[in-house]
C-alpha cells in the first residue's frame, strides 16, 4: 500500500484555517485515491526537542555508532519510506512555525533522507516523489515586490533538493488578513485548488 504522510504544523489546532485547507485537499484526495494510506504526524503532539547540546550530542553518538535503529530516528525513517509528503503549516515571521523547523532539523540525517555519494556529491536518499506545503498568509507574498521576502516555501523547496524529492508542489491561500480582501472568496478559491491538486498529486 502506497503511503502519504501528513506533518501537521497547524498550532492553532482545528482553529486553523491552513489546518481547515490541508483538510479539505485530503479529503478530497483519499475519495480519489482509497488506495492510499493517510499518516498523520501532529507536531503539537509530537512535542519534539530542540537539537539542544545535549541531544545533539546523543544523536552524534548514535549515528558514529552506526545506531540509525534507535528510536529517536524513527521521525527520520518514516518521512524517507512516504511515498508522498504533504505539510500543512501557516505563514509565521516569512516562514512558517519553529516547530516545523524544529521538525526538519530532526528528520535530516546522513544516510536515512540524505547522504552523498563516493565522489561526496549530495545524494537524496528519501522515496517520496512529491512533497506539497499547504499554508496560508496574512499578507500577499507572491507579488513582485514582496515574492523576495518569502522564506518557508522556498526553504522547502530547496531541502526537497537535498532529500530527492524531485517535485515540489505549493498550495497558498493569502491576503487572508488584509482588511481590503474578501477572505471567504481566497478560500473557496483555495479549496477548489486543493480538489484540482487531489487529482494530480
Ligand atoms: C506568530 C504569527 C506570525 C505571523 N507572521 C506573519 C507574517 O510574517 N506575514 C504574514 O503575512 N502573516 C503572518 N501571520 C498571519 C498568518 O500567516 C495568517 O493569519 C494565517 O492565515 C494563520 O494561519 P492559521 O489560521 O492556520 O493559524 C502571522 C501569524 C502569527 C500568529
Amino acid at each position: 500500500m502506497s503511503e502519504l504522510l501528513f506533518v501537521n504544523a497547524c498550532v492553532r489546532g482545528e482553529r486553523s484555517r491552513t489546518l481547515a485547507l490541508a483538510r479539505h485537499f485530503l479529503s478530497a484526495y483519499e475519495k480519489r485515491h482509497p488506495e492510499v494510506r493517510v499518516t498523520e504526524r501532529n507536531l503539537m503532539e509530537d512535542r519534539m526537542e530542540p537539537q539542544y547540546p545535549e541531544v545533539l550530542n546523543r544523536r552524534d553518538a548514535l549515528w558514529s555508532a552506526g545506531k540509525l535503529d534507535d528510536p529517536s530516528f524513527d521521525a527520520a525513517w518514516q518521512f524517507a519510506k512516504a511515498d508522498r509528503i504533504v505539510i500543512a503549516a501557516p505563514f509565521w515571521d516569512l516562514s512558517y512555525p519553529a516547530i516545523l523547523k524544529i521538525y526538519l532539523e530532526r528528520i535530516s540525517v546522513c544516510d536515512i533522507t540524505f547522504g552523498y555519494d563516493a565522489d561526496g556529491n549530495s545524494v537524496g536518499l528519501s522515496r517520496a516523489e512529491k512533497l506539497l506545503l499547504i499554508t496560508t498568509r496574512g499578507g500577499n507574498f507572491s507579488l513582485p515586490e514582496t515574492a523576495w521576502m518569502e522564506s518557508g516555501a522556498r526553504h522547502l523547496k530547496a531541502l526537497c533538493a537535498m532529500y530527492g524529492i524531485p517535485d515540489f508542489e505549493l498550495l497558498c491561500a493569502e491576503g487572508l488578513d488584509d482588511v481590503r480582501n474578501d477572505k471567504e472568496a481566497i478560500l473557496a478559491r483555495a479549496r477548489c485548488e486543493a480538489e484540482a491538486l487531489s487529482a494530480r498529486f
